[in-house]
């Protein structure tokens, strides 16, 4: 284990992050929506769990994050929670809990931290979100900002293609990363931007960039678990690196055991009373 390494830390927090980047150790991230999962990847040595709202795709099957509701991340979070001992948690604030309503927004932040023992909550957007991202700091709750490709915007854009090739939105990228910045956020999240660009902004904010097909200069990484895992296989974005074919794993492990039944093979007597 290197002498700059996290990992004989007993718990992240917002200040080891911090600490991460100055040393230029990288962070490592990876969403979670279950128990199980979140114990694996915890007990991995993973920096930071996102129960991201990406479960509105990967665990409840719809094509968008929209449909998915704040106590539906609730539930998620809290099933993470329970299983993580060192890693830092972030849960995603769902679309239509945030936006235009810095009230609302902070009775959405306060409900999952006070229900979920979640650590901090992640919002999509920049200046247009600016007075919930104040409202949600001032009462001690830290806040991941994410910038770039916003999925809850998604129909706004109307595309998932790469984001702010266009001077006039890398400048309003950047502009918002300074004020997500400003306000205290402790990170920022960059989704599928030109890499010179997401390098511009981890030089010019001093807290911690994760990237998600931003490239390699930033502060750290993070991935949707199951894409990663290749449990989807429909979704394949160049930046996607898949480290396991859990696909191909289950498919045969459900296959022996509908033969199994089928042929009579499963239970034998060693397996039953
Ligand atoms: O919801 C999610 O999984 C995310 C990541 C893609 C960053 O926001």
């Amino acid at each position: 284990m290197s002498v700059h390494s996290s990992a004989n830390i007993k718990r992240i927090t917002t200040h080891i992050l911090q600490e991460m980047k100055s040393r230029g150790e990288k962070i490592s991230m990876l969403t979670a929506y279950d128990f199980s999962m979140a114990k694996i990847v915890d007990s991995a040595g993973i920096d930071i769990i996102l129960v991201g709202d990406s479960a509105s795709n990967v665990m409840a099957g719809h094509e968008t994050t929209l449909p998915i509701t704040l106590d539906q991340m609730i539930y998620h979070a809290t099933s993470v929670v329970r299983a993580v001992s060192r890693a830092f948690v972030v849960v995603d604030i769902p679309f239509g809990s945030y936006q235009g309503n810095s009230s609302e927004a902070l009775r959405s932040a306060i409900r999952i931290m006070k229900e979920s023992g979640a650590h901090a909550i992640k919002v999509e957007g920049g200046a247009e979100i600016k007075e919930s991202v104040v409202r949600i700091l001032s009462a001690g709750v830290p806040v991941m900002g994410h910038l770039g490709l916003t999925p809850q915007s998604i129909y706004k854009f109307g595309t998932y293609s790469v984001r702010a090739k266009e001077e006039s939105e890398a400048e309003k990228l950047i502009e918002d990363a300074k004020i997500l910045e400003e306000c205290g956020c402790f990170a920022i999240v960059l989704e599928k931007i030109p890499a010179s660009l997401a390098k511009k902004v981890a030089e010019t904010v001093s807290i911690p960039v994760i990237g998600i097909g931003a490239g390699g200069d930033v502060d750290g990484q993070v991935l949707v678990m199951h894409d990663m895992l290749g449990i989807t296989q429909e979704f394949k974005p160049r930046f996607l690196r898949q480290y396991a074919d859990l696909q191909s794993v289950m498919m045969d492990a459900f296959a022996n055991y509908i033969k199994d039944v089928k042929n009579r093979d499963f239970p034998n007597e060693r397996e039953s009373y």
